[in-house]
């Protein structure tokens, strides 16, 4: 199949630009600096570890990913952020007690020299959370615009070829679209009148498309999910992603669910509970800001198991899902799953799961990914929607119309036909007949 892409090379810097500098993003940020200098391995990160098969299986040409697709190096990125906390990535790593003070001493100069900027906060969208950086303005829109200077700045000063941004920022509260988000000229109209629902986070995204800098949404917040602000990705030709990074027990649902389905086992409940004691634990004790973590938690099952199709088996199965916050643990959650299945003559049968995790230490290298693909996809002139990087998140937006795929093995499949076809490579349908023919 001939390319239909060029992709432009991945020279010089990239920067990678960060609202929210907590467990997640100052986790990322230290995993890469420390895999700089050699002292770890970039373990969980497909464009680092990752390989992808091409052509035939006789033909045996596996590269690695990040050999096949031109993707920035490490070595060539640079990062910043904003927060409504002053500390630097040194202090806010030190806080959210996810990597060992030896770790980030090695690496203090660096974590450092990364200190936030003053951020856009509206605490009626974080209500368990306050903090002093932050930016005053007149109106939303003043407010974007300094987040546009904050960008430029930024950009000009490290001499930046590329910029990419991914929203680490704390969970905010439900909401579902309204007429203020339905088309850029509403949109921007709320900016200008300080229109109650457009978020925080909404202004960081709508910051960075004018700028021309991809955007992915690693929390649920509703943020670049709303028409308004994927016209505006559109009309600027600049990728965007989301929403919610895929961890921890939902990792673990879209892994084990597929699995059940394809052995057309049936599900009576599925019963999940977590505990955490981060800040992210603490604003998700918040039921608004729960709401939209619950939501994005909820789907998955029902769009893998498919129960319109599989009435039998799927038809008015019990799904539960809880966040308790919970201090003493800190970013180590654990989530436990009660799984309630029958086989073979209605026999009914458990699985239990408990998966002691660390929730940065999964999420941290999924930014690393998103961020890096992102920049591709931009490269690529890939614009609006990037549905191929599903397999990175809970709640994958998608074309409206269409369902969401949530089967991590489907999305996997995806993302590689994706670089495939940007390299115009044979896509790989797992046929196989050929290898049996004469
Ligand atoms: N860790 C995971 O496995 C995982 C998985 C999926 C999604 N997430 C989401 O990622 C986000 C970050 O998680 P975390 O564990 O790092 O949380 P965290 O509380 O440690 O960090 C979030 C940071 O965002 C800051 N913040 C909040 N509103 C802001 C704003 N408007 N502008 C700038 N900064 C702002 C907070 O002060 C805080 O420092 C959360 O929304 C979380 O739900 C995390």
């Amino acid at each position: 199949m001939p390319t239909t892409y060029e992709i432009k090379v991945a020279d010089g810097t990239l920067g990678i630009l960060i609202p929210g500098m907590g467990a997640v993003a100052t986790t990322f940020i230290a995993g890469v600096l420390a895999v700089r200098k050699g002292l770890a391995r970039p373990i969980g990160s497909l464009t680092q570890m990752g390989t992808i098969r091409l052509g035939k299986r006789t033909e045996k040409r596996v590269p690695m990913i990040k050999d096949f697709v031109p993707l920035a190096g490490l070595e060539q990125l640079e990062f910043a952020g904003w927060d409504i906390f002053p500390d630097s990535a040194y202090e806010a790593a030190v806080k959210a007690r996810v990597l060992e003070r030896g770790l980030l001493d090695a690496l203090k100069d660096e974590l450092e020299a990364v200190r936030p900027m003053k951020a856009v906060f509206e605490r009626r969208y974080v209500k368990r959370l306050d903090g002093p950086h932050r930016k005053q303005g007149k109106s939303w829109m003043d407010l974007a615009d300094q987040l546009r200077e904050d960008i430029r700045t930024f950009r000009q000063t490290r001499k930046l070829d590329r910029l990419v941004m991914v929203w680490c920022g704390s969970t905010e509260i439900y909401i579902e679209p309204g007429p203020v988000h339905q088309d850029l000229k509403s949109f921007e109209k709320g900016l200008v009148i300080n229109d109650s629902a457009i978020s925080p986070s909404m202004i960081y995204a709508y910051a960075a498309l004018q700028e021309g800098v991809p955007y992915a949404n690693g929390a649920p917040n509703l943020t670049v999910d709303i028409p308004a602000l994927q016209e505006l990705a559109k009309k600027k030709k600049v990728p965007i992603a989301g929403k919610d990074l895929k961890t921890g027990q939902t990792l673990m649902k879209t892994i084990l669910a597929p699995g059940l389905k394809a052995r057309m086992l049936g599900l009576r409940g599925w019963f999940s509970s977590n505990i955490l004691g981060n800040r992210d634990g603490e604003v998700l004790d918040d039921p608004d800001s729960f709401k939209s973590k619950e939501v994005s938690k909820l789907g998955v099952l029902d769009y893998i198991l498919q129960p319109d199709l599989y009435p039998d088996l799927y038809k008015d199965f019990y799904h539960k899902v809880r966040i308790h916050y919970y201090p003493p643990r800190g970013d180590d959650k654990e989530g436990w799953d009660n799984i309630d299945i029958f086989g073979w003559l209605g026999y009914p049968m458990q699985i239990k799961v408990d998966f002691l995790c660390r929730d940065s230490i999964l999420a941290a290298p999924l930014v690393l990914d998103i961020a890096l693909f992102l920049d591709l996809a931009a490269r690529a002139g890939m614009s609006g929607i990037q549905e191929w990087l599903s397999f990175y998140f809970k709640s994958p937006m998608v074309a409206p119309g269409l369902y969401p795929e949530h089967d991590l093995f489907i999305q996997l499949k995806k993302l590689k036909n994706t670089l495939r076809h940007l390299k115009g490579e044979e896509l790989i349908t797992h046929l196989g007949l050929e290898y049996y023919d004469e």
